[in-house]
């Protein structure tokens, strides 16, 4: 019997273990760019909604180990796809997941999926079914390149955080911070955020202005297990200055509140009285000397003050350049678990 396929879908999904060798390769990659690595391979990139730093990297990063990228956005250059089971496709898409996923893995090596949720329904979006169909039809690996979680950023964020503190980031006081933004946001850099700070074993406080804000229980239970394998602690906090005073790291995210899924004409009112959780320096000075970061793009003066993206604290673009460099780790894992 076969081996079943190794995805990269989460990192909850990978061991502690493997989740540091990909980010050991990752500086390798660092301090040397070029690589034979996916000599001859390829990967089919399908953005389902916009980016910037995820497709240059992941394009960028498959040329540099000698590897081909091709980019898809099904709905502009390519065609619209169904993926519910049983439904009568009279709508705007032409084809079927079952047939897309399994036509890429006869072109390509592996496959990467950006497909954020809908903001209807979080019943459905929590499903992450954009994701899990390529998984279920595709017999090449696939990759989360964000949809309901960010994991190529968690690399990205840890690796960043590994170069300001050292491998062993045990311990640290950990503050992911909801700021505010106009628009209701995915939740999924800041599921993200809890999995990968508790799995490493930081002290994270999660800090939200009210527990309609706390995180999907999914999220909560991965981090609460992660805690109690890794030693860490965590904590749900809606005061600003307890939870900055004596961090190591913030980290900021805006997202929408799920007790109002789709109803984000009333959340907004709610959302709207809490623009002072904006990162700032008086806030800042109360860490210890902490590190802020953000996995862009951020509205400037929104989330976070010219001043704090501007000072030597802000960590952002490290963690910016290293999604290229923790994809690479990700894509030649995902090649060497090939064979
Ligand atoms: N952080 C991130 O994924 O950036 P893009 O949306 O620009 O890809």
């Amino acid at each position: 019997m076969s081996s079943p396929i190794k995805h990269f879908l989460n990192t909850q999904d990978w061991s502690v273990a493997e989740l540091n060798a990909t980010l050991d390769e990752a500086e390798a990659f660092k301090r040397s760019k070029l690589g034979k690595q996916l000599e001859g391979r390829s990967i089919a990139l399908l953005f389902f909604n916009p980016s910037m730093r995820t497709r240059t990297s992941f394009e960028l990063g498959a040329w540099q180990l000698g590897g081909k990228a091709i980019v898809l956005q099904p709905g502009k250059d390519a065609w619209p796809v169904e993926f519910d089971f049983g439904t009568v496709m009279d709508g705007e898409a032409e084809e079927h997941i079952a047939e897309v996923a399994r036509v890429l893995s006869r072109y390509v090596d592996m496959i990467g999926v950006r497909a954020f949720p809908k903001f209807v329904d979080w019943s459905v979006d929590r499903q992450d079914k954009v994701l899990n169909g390529f998984a279920k039809y595709a017999t090449v690996p696939v990759i989360n390149m964000e949809t309901i979680t960010h994991p190529c950023q968690e690399l990205a964020h840890a690796m960043a955080l590994r170069e300001r503190f050292g491998k062993d980031l045990r311990g640290r006081k950990y503050v992911l911070t909801w700021t505010y933004h106009p628009k209701a946001l995915n939740t999924a850099v800041a599921n993200s955020a809890l999995t990968i700070a508790t799995r490493l074993g930081m002290d994270v406080t999660l800090l939200c202005p009210t527990p309609d804000y706390v995180l999907d229980e999914r999220y909560m239970d991965w981090a609460e297990q992660n805690v109690a394998e890794s030693g860490g602690a965590l904590t749900v906090s809606h005061d600003i200055e307890s939870a900055y005073k004596d961090a190591d790291v913030v980290y900021a995210k805006s997202w929408g509140a799920l007790p109002y899924f789709g109803n984000w004409a009333d959340e907004k009112p709610i959302r709207d009285q809490y623009k002072h959780f904006i990162v700032d320096s008086t806030k800042m000075a109360l860490t210890r000397n902490g590190v802020f970061s953000h996995c862009l793009p951020l509205r400037r003066n929104i989330k976070a003050t010219d001043e704090v993206m501007d000072s030597p604290a802000c960590i952002a673009i490290d963690e910016a350049e290293n999604r290229l460099h923790v994809q690479k780790a990700v894509m030649s894992a995902l090649m060497r678990a090939q064979h």
